[in-house]
């Protein structure tokens, strides 16, 4: 399915326009002819979110896109690159929370300081805010270059995937578990929410964009569901495998922090195990999707079961 596609020129493409996209919409501190944001916030927003990350969900924002729409064409697509920059400023929002010390009390994210290390913890709270906030910005431009029903269906299915139910429920569900042993199914459902939930919405954003055929968006919601749990579980791998240069971040914290992960529920082999599984499951739904080219999804699915960092 992946054969003959070229993923490394393909995201070269398309991260260089959210890279350029993302520096051009996490405000600067002037904006022409509108407010003034302060110029401290504006500074945490943009450390938050610029030169750093791998980029996952707008790269799956704009793949599911093209996928449906049957070329490569999304970061021409307003509604694709703007959810794809959405998703991405939700991202770093939960990251900057996470990491806070009422939270993960991390100090290196993407090879940085943290954000509440640079810039206070009021500060971190502040961008996290503001990040989230832009978010639904982008994804209702005031012209006319998105349909006002996707708009709205964007921004649902983005809420649903950030909120009490989505990333911000499992954050919950995290906190809460450190030093209790989860069941598989706990696990399971904590992992689908704080992670899982934001990737197979970046998936379906994409997709609405170019279809509202159910059969397609519940085969892309199965592609979302599989490779979302999947990446938190090589998260989980890779927190016990991988050292902290090569990370950007804190390895081993999982462990110093008590936090139940699959791979202490599992054992290293298991969890490695478990992700091919999600891996297989991911790629069944892509060719239950009846798509012709699913190609990129396939790829991404692939890197984020096999990735190092
Ligand atoms: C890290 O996400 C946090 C999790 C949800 C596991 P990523 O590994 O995608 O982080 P960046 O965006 O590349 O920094
Ligand atoms: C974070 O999970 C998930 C988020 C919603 C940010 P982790 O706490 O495992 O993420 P890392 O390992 O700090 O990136
Ligand atoms: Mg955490
Ligand atoms: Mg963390
Ligand atoms: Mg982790």
């Amino acid at each position: 399915m992946t054969a003959g596609f070229d993923l490394p020129r393909w995201m070269e493409t398309q991260l260089a326009v959210v890279e350029d996209a993302l520096s051009a919409w996490v405000v600067s501190p002037a904006v022409p002819g509108g407010h003034v944001a302060p110029e401290n916030l504006v500074s945490a927003m943009r450390y938050a979110v610029l030169d750093g990350g791998k980029r996952l969900r707008p790269l799956l924002v704009l793949a599911a896109y093209e996928a449906v729409h049957g070329d490569e064409t999304a970061s021409g697509c307003v509604g694709a690159l703007r959810s794809a920059c959405a998703v991405e400023l939700i991202h770093a929002y939960s990251l900057v929370h996470d990491d806070m010390p009422c939270m993960d009390n991390d100090v290196l994210r993407r090879g940085k300081p943290t954000v509440h290390v640079q810039f206070g913890e009021a500060g971190a709270l502040l961008a996290g805010d503001a990040l989230q906030a832009l978010a639904f910005e982008l994804l209702t431009p005031l012209d006319d270059s998105v349909p006002s029903a996707v708009q709205a269906r964007l921004c649902s299915l983005l809420a649903r995937a950030a909120g009490s139910a989505g990333m911000a429920g499992g954050q919950a569900i995290d906190l809460a578990s450190v030093g209790i042993r989860l069941d598989e199914a706990q696990l399971r459902t904590m992992h689908q929410l704080k992670t899982g939930a934001l990737l197979k919405g970046s998936v379906l954003m994409g997709a609405h964009c170019a279809t509202s055929d159910a059969a397609v968006l519940a085969a892309l919601a199965a592609y979302g569901e599989a490779i979302g749990l999947a990446f938190q579980v090589v998260d989980d791998i890779l927190d016990v495998t991988a050292d902290s240069a090569t990370l950007g971040k804190t390895a081993g914290k999982d462990a110093d922090n008590d936090k139940p992960t699959y791979v202490s529920l599992m054992g290293l082999a298991g969890s490695q195990q478990y992700a091919k599984d999600l891996l297989a499951r991911a790629l069944q739904a892509l060719n239950q999707s009846g798509l012709p080219d699913t190609a990129a999804l396939a790829a991404l699915a692939s890197m984020v079961v096999n990735r190092s960092h």
